[in-house]
């Protein structure tokens, strides 16, 4: 049976102030009942009994296991459910009230929300002198990188006497991408596809197309942090949907129900070791969810930028793509992780009138990509299987650094299951929060991402994102450092939550 969280009902988070009136469809006693389930044991938190309660709702909002916007039950069904007093109840949702974890909404009651802190600046991943990175998924580029231009200079001679400006990408590299995900079970024509200035650009291209002020966007919970940049700055609401990293296929069944009752014009997904929750759809569970969100009339935006990175089991599952009509779904992929970030080439593949409409307007903001970057992009998209088993190779062994480091320095952190991508997403210990440890580690010199970056609100301060993509020597001292912050074997003073 599906987990408690998974049957809360969603209404929609409200970014910027729109409301939604969407009916709700779970039966409230149900919901006291289950919201007791998630909250435990409060007796063994300390303090007044309404304080631990507040806390705890808090918390689950964190972690997104209870979602922002779901509507709390009446004070006296969930006094019952807890064996408090409805005064308990009551002082406690007038506690997440005041510190803007929840509101009254007309004819809804208490519905939780996130407190509007300032938007958490995602910081951009450029190397600082003395700095070591791991705020960033990043890895040294691909020993294959520089044959590739070697094989491009080459050619380039060839390609002087025309104008450079091929508005849909050059046709070798249409084309290589193309077959790629024919031979991956996605049947492609070159006309499909639009060669772009990296992933985001083309996530920036798709969403800017189709999105109006207003659109509804379903998000994974936690989520890649420049893509909600992106929607929110055109005025779209996220609808964020959880993610439960030791069930990803769980993922189906919210996000059915988040598309049914907030009918989004866009999902943004990322089947392949989600980036940050690492989790990855089964075979069965991307081929369920695409057909859910198609005929919910919802384009899903697939961002495939980890795909091919499993680092554990036999093969990749299919692309998420296959089995629905093109127009279903917008493909999104690169080379920054599979060969480096500084390769500024990106594609999108989607049926052929949509791609031509992308084109269109692509071409009037960026005329042409580099065609030298291009031509390097078409050998390595050509020869992407032996790229990326190197690259799976290094990124196995990062993770296992990271993995020993963290068992040794850092044991009551708690890394999500893996089988693949660049990082591990981490539990922290009760009352430790990321935001103080990122804090805390910089000024030693270690750039980490906290937490709150991967969520909407401030979900997620007790969580924490460790690439594996940088040297050992890196890793290792990099863990040192947090485990000293974090209160660990050091002596700088533990940072707590505050
Ligand atoms: C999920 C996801 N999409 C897109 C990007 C950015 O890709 P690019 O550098 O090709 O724009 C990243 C980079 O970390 C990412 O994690």
């Amino acid at each position: 049976m599906a987990p408690p969280w998974q049957r809360v009902v969603w209404c929609i988070w409200v970014h910027s102030g729109m409301v939604d009136r969407m009916p709700l469809l779970t039966d409230q006693s149900t919901r006291a009942h289950e919201l007791a389930a998630l909250l435990g044991g409060l007796e063994q938190q300390p303090g007044p009994r309404y304080g631990a309660l507040a806390t705890r709702v808090q918390e689950l909002l964190g972690t997104g296991a209870l979602p922002v916007g779901t509507r709390l039950p009446a004070e006296r069904e969930l006094a019952e459910a807890l064996g408090v007093s409805r005064v308990t109840v009551a002082s406690a949702y007038r506690t997440l009230r005041e510190e803007g974890y929840a509101r009254t909404r007309h004819g809804l009651g208490t519905v939780t929300e996130l407190p509007r802190g300032p938007v958490l600046e995602w910081p951009l991943p450029q190397d600082e002198d003395g700095v070591v990175n791991l705020a960033h998924a990043a890895t040294p580029a691909s020993p294959h990188l520089l044959p590739a231009y070697t094989r491009a200079l080459e050619l380039l001679p060839g390609a002087l006497a025309g104008s450079g400006y091929h508005l849909d990408g050059l046709p070798a590299l249409r084309q290589a991408v193309a077959d790629r995900f024919t031979a991956r079970g996605l049947p492609t024509d070159p006309d499909q596809v639009v060669i772009t200035g990296g992933v985001m650009d083309a996530v920036g291209l798709v969403t800017s197309v189709l999105l109006s002020p207003g659109d509804r966007v379903l998000l994974e919970h936690p989520t890649y942090p420049g893509t909600v940049q992106l929607v929110t700055d055109l005025g779209a609401v996220p609808v964020p949907v959880p993610v439960d990293p030791t069930d990803p296929d769980a993922l189906v069944q919210t996000a059915h129900t988040a598309a049914r009752q907030s009918a989004p014009r866009l999902a943004y997904l990322m089947p392949d070791h989600s980036n940050p929750s690492g989790a990855t759809l089964s075979a069965a569970g991307r081929r369920r969810l695409a057909a859910t969100l198609w005929q919910q009339g919802t384009v899903t935006l697939v961002d495939e930028v980890t795909s091919g990175l499993h680092l554990d089991d036999d093969g990749p599952a299919p692309p998420f793509a296959a089995g629905v009509p093109d127009a279903a779904t917008v493909t999104v992929g690169g080379l920054s992780k599979s060969v480096w970030g500084g390769l500024r080439v990106g594609w999108l593949r989607t049926d052929a009138a949509l791609a031509a409409r992308l084109a269109d307007t692509y071409s009037h903001r960026q005329p042409a990509v580099g065609v030298l970057d291009q031509l390097a992009a078409a050998f390595l998209v050509a020869d992407l299987d032996r790229v990326l088993a190197d690259r799976r190779a290094e990124l196995r062994a990062g993770r296992d650094v990271l993995t020993a480091a963290l068992a040794e320095l850092l044991p009551d952190w708690s890394p999500y299951p893996s089988t693949g991508g660049l990082s591990l997403w981490c539990r922290l210990p009760a009352g430790l929060s990321s935001a103080a440890v990122a804090r805390a580690a910089m000024v030693e010199g270690v750039r980490v991402a906290e937490g709150r970056a991967f969520g909407t609100g401030a979900a997620f301060d007790d969580h924490l994102r460790l690439p594996f993509t940088r040297p050992a020597a890196e890793v290792r001292a990099a863990l040192a450092v947090l485990a000293r912050v974090a209160g660990r074997g050091g002596s700088a003073s533990p940072v707590r939550a505050v």
